[in-house]
């Protein structure tokens, strides 16, 4: 193990005092942590993502009261799902502070800002006092990484450290709403679905209209793995396997088990429940992108507000 990767969040929060970077955990995936109020550390941040400047951050948290640091204006219903969510994985898109560097926003007037429940990202926080930018800590366009090991591959030495705390529980991004007034509109769906946010603030969740604000999570290659993917149809796969018989091109990932038609093909056989499914997708797809195959073939997931999140992350795959 790199000794670059540790538990040790004093050195962690020291780091970053330092303008250094610091991949920390999250309870949805590992970020790539700077400290918000440095501009020559944030812009390391974007370089190191290959990420464009155009594409803004997450500003991280500790306490649900640091809200007010970079953010004004905040709608009743923000601070309804901020007493309901936080911490936890749901990002806020608000009215940015005068605090807030324009690197931070790409210029807009509105701030990306979440609260995050792991109890190593919020020791950190605690500790660093103040709030760290924190991007998916992949390189722009790849898989986000779910486990120490996987920033450490991406990065190498680019980072100054790697906090450990162990694989994410929810395993993909944090759901993130913006306003329109006091109504939520998706800007990202994630495991904090539609419905209950919805339900908790007695309020309709809008769509994104038709000029969306720049967020790169919405492009479509986002979150591939390098191999082509494609989703299909429980029979769509049970068909293409009988036209492939002997092929070993492919890799599936599905919920049933096909094996009687591929005995030698590799295969992940999904849970059914999407908190499970949700926690081990980008480690399945980490896992499938490194057996050699042409494609993997992912058996596409329920069309319920349970799996939106996941289906969009699986959508934006398959481009
Ligand atoms: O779960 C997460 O949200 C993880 C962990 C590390 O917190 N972070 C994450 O960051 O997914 P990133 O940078 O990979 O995705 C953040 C998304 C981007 O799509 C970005 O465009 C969007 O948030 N975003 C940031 N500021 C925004 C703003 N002012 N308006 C609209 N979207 C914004
Ligand atoms: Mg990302």
């Amino acid at each position: 193990m790199s000794i670059r990767i540790t538990k040790d969040i004093s050195i962690a929060a020291r780091l970053l005092t330092e303008g250094k970077l610091v991949a920390f955990p999250t309870e949805t995936v590992y970020g790539l942590g700077a400290d918000a109020l440095n501009p020559i550390a944030v812009r390391r941040v974007y370089e190191a993502k290959s990420r464009p400047l155009d594409h803004p951050l997450i500003i991280h948290v500790g306490y649900n009261d640091l809200i007010d640091e970079f953010a004004v204006d905040i709608p009743n219903s923000a601070m309804a799902l901020v007493s309901r969510f936080w911490p936890g994985p749901l990002t806020l898109v608000l009215k940015a502070s005068e605090k807030v560097l324009p690197i931070v926003t790409g210029g807009q007037d509105t701030v990306a800002i979440r609260c995050p429940a792991h109890p190593m990202a919020m020791a950190l926080l605690k500790e660093f006092a103040g709030g760290i930018v924190g991007p998916s800590a992949n390189k722009f366009g790849h898989l986000s990484p779910t486990k120490a090991i996987d920033v450490d591959n991406d990065f190498g030495s680019e980072v100054d450290l790697i906090l450990d705390g162990d694989a994410c529980a929810v395993g993909i991004e944090s759901t993130i709403v913006g306003f329109d007034g006091e109504l939520p509109v998706m800007l990202r769906p994630g495991m904090i679905t539609r419905e209950t946010i919805s339900t908790v603030i007695s309020k309709e969740v809008l769509d994104v209209g038709p000029k969306p604000p720049r967020v790169p999570g919405s492009l479509p290659s986002h979150y591939a793995p390098v191999t082509k993917l494609v989703l299909l149809e429980a029979d769509d796969i049970r068909q293409y396997l009988k036209e492939n018989a002997g092929s070993h091109d492919f890799a599936l990932l599905t919920f049933e088990s096909f094996s009687e038609l591929h005995p030698r093909i590799r295969m992940i056989i999904a849970s059914r429940a999407p908190k499970d499914y949700a926690k081990n997708l980008y480690q399945w797809l980490r896992e499938l992108d490194g057996v050699g195959a042409k494609v993997i073939i992912v058996e596409a997931v329920p069309a319920t507000d349970a799996w939106d999140g996941i289906r969009d992350r699986l959508g934006r795959a398959a481009c």
